[in-house]
């Protein structure tokens, strides 16, 4: 029998820690088999794999799990997992490894090495797991991980189809298959719709698991909680009090050796699409009937639809588009944007874009929503804030200048928390306000350090837990939005680029596009 990875008998257990006390984490999933398309790939390696081995030190993996990686390079399983052990020395949020625990987890590490066209590599790939249920105890439940440049998604879930291995194996049993696609999930609307159409035919919508890691990242599940779970704030969270949302996703990254990708995709489809889109309909959606999957992908869906698809010239007026040029990120001189690795010195591909939408429905009719969000800017940072229409008597302003309005900051990371801006009175003889804020802190409340995001989305399909994915329809109506505003670019001449110098925040032309309505950028 095998011994579920991280009990008690030689593994070491983490230490008791009395802020979690009360917290909700009995979440074992039952014995299965998780096979990742892509296995030696950056992805697998940096993110993947790590997080299957952190959550092997939290005893939540079952037992007899077991991982097989499928890859064209003519690896054999003990060079793999050599491989791995390196990958999680090197990127796990807890390292080194801890000897006791990775023994147990290599005992079920193998590798299929196979071209993805080949559909004997598949033959092989179900021969091999049906040896793994007989040893493992996994009882035929199959969880595929496409993370593989998307070009062979096509193929991938052709030949999984034709094998046999994308229906639940074992009949007349509980025994489940699902599939995990990593993202970008198409290029535009319609190769979103045509790879959801491959996708269709050989799974049902219930075994897919479209995945967006912002949705893993604990800060952006507590925005349901915050304005569901709480009562106070939901009756101010619509056009009366709310002046205008701002949703900013800054990294001081550039495009990491990843220009080919880049080239394809710019800031709009990398990050705007999905992460930004998640963000949006989050912060914008109705109460959902139930904190069940399809009710809350259904209000999330609900949003998209109701922004509608910008036309031509609504493009050129409420987008920006940026690209870096050199520049110098934390004192130290970096390229610009077309003199990175396998660039086109010409490119036009955005690694900047400010947009303003709006969702047009009886909550939101009339609040502008700006998106911002760009590689090599000052800092890293993301936050979700909500700033409030100005008091409507002002009573402790003599020049009759309204004072800073409240601010509502949901800071996604690093630094995650909530914060509440407001003015106060400064002690003294005369009655000066001004702004102070009311901060939560997590790590400050709570005493941990967040899981990574792929802990928390592994475990979720691996317990057939949709909630945290996105649905088909959801997908394709961030995409119909965002092929609206790519098309509108394609009609007109793009701006002088690079317009931004490395290190700052962006074009100026982005800070005018907002101050044109009267407002600014907050300050990171
Ligand atoms: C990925 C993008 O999806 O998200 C990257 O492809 C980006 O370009 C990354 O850097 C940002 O993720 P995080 O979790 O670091 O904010």
């Amino acid at each position: 029998m095998t011994l579920p990875i991280g009990t008690p008998g030689g593994v070491a257990t983490p230490a008791f820690n009395p802020l979690r006390k009360g917290l909700r984490m009995e979440r074992t999933p039952p014995p299965c088999v998780m096979v990742i398309f892509g296995a030696t790939g950056d992805l697998t390696h940096r993110k993947l794999l790590p997080a299957l081995y952190n959550l092997a030190l939290e005893h939540l993996l079952p037992e007899g799990f077991s991982v097989v990686g499928f890859a064209r390079r003519p690896l054999d399983d003990a060079k793999f997992q050599q491989g791995i052990l390196e990958s999680i020395n090197k990127f796990s949020r807890r390292r080194p490894v801890q000897p006791t625990v990775w023994e147990q987890f290599i005992k079920g590490i193998y590798y299929v090495s196979s071209d993805f066209t080949n559909l004997e590599g598949y033959q092989a790939l179900a021969a091999t797991l049906d040896k793994i249920d007989e040893e493992r105890g996994t009882q035929g439940n199959r969880l595929f991980y496409l993370s593989t440049p998307p070009s062979d998604y096509e193929i991938i879930i052709n030949n999984l189809g034709k094998a046999g291995l994308a229906k639940p194996q074992r009949p007349g049993s509980d025994a489940w298959t699902r599939i995990i696609i990593e993202k970008p999930f198409g290029h535009d609307l319609k190769s979103a719709q045509e790879l959801n159409d491959v996708v269709a035919e050989v799974f049902r919508e219930n075994q897919v698991f479209r995945i967006d890691h912002y949705l893993g990242k604990e800060t952006v599940q507590n925005i349901l909680v915050f304005r569901f779970g709480n009562s106070i704030f939901e009756p101010i969270w619509n056009r009366q009090f709310v002046d205008h949302i701002q949703i900013v996703v800054a990294e001081e990254l550039g495009v990491e050796g990843r220009g080919p990708y880049y080239e394809e995709s710019g800031t709009i489809r990398d990050m705007v699409q999905n992460h930004m889109m998640q963000l949006l309909s989050l912060v914008c959606m109705e109460p959902p009937v139930s904190y069940e999957a399809n009710a809350i992908r259904d209000e999330k869906t609900q949003v998209l639809r109701s922004i509608k698809p910008l036309d031509a010239d609504e493009v050129v007026e409420r987008t920006v588009r940026g690209q870096y040029g050199p520049g110098t990120i934390f004192g130290k001189p970096v390229l610009g944007y077309r003199h990175e690795e396998r660039v086109n010195p010409n490119s036009i591909t955005d690694t900047y874009v400010a947009i303003k939408l709006f969702v047009e429905n009886w909550r939101w009719a009339g609040v502008p929503i700006y998106l911002r969000t760009g590689k090599r800017l000052p800092k890293r940072t993301s936050e979700i804030s909500l700033q409030f229409k100005p008091a409507p008597q002002q009573l402790f302003s003599p020049s009759g200048m309204p004072l800073e309005p409240n601010v509502l900051v949901l800071q996604i990371q690093p630094n995650e928390g909530i914060s509440l801006k407001f003015g106060a009175k400064v002690p003294g003889q005369t009655m000066n306000i001004r702004p102070v804020t009311m901060d939560f802190r997590f790590g400050q409340s709570f005493g941990i350090t967040a899981a990574d995001a792929y802990e928390r989305l592994i475990l979720d399909a691996m317990l057939g837990d949709s909630t945290l994915f996105a649905r088909r329809d959801e997908v394709e109506q961030a995409w119909s939005i965002v092929t609206s505003i790519t098309d509108g670019w394609k009609l007109h001449m793009p701006p002088a680029l690079p317009n931004y110098e490395a290190g700052t925040w962006g074009p100026k032309e982005a800070d005018e596009f907002i101050q044109k309505d009267g407002r600014n950028w907050r300050r990171l």
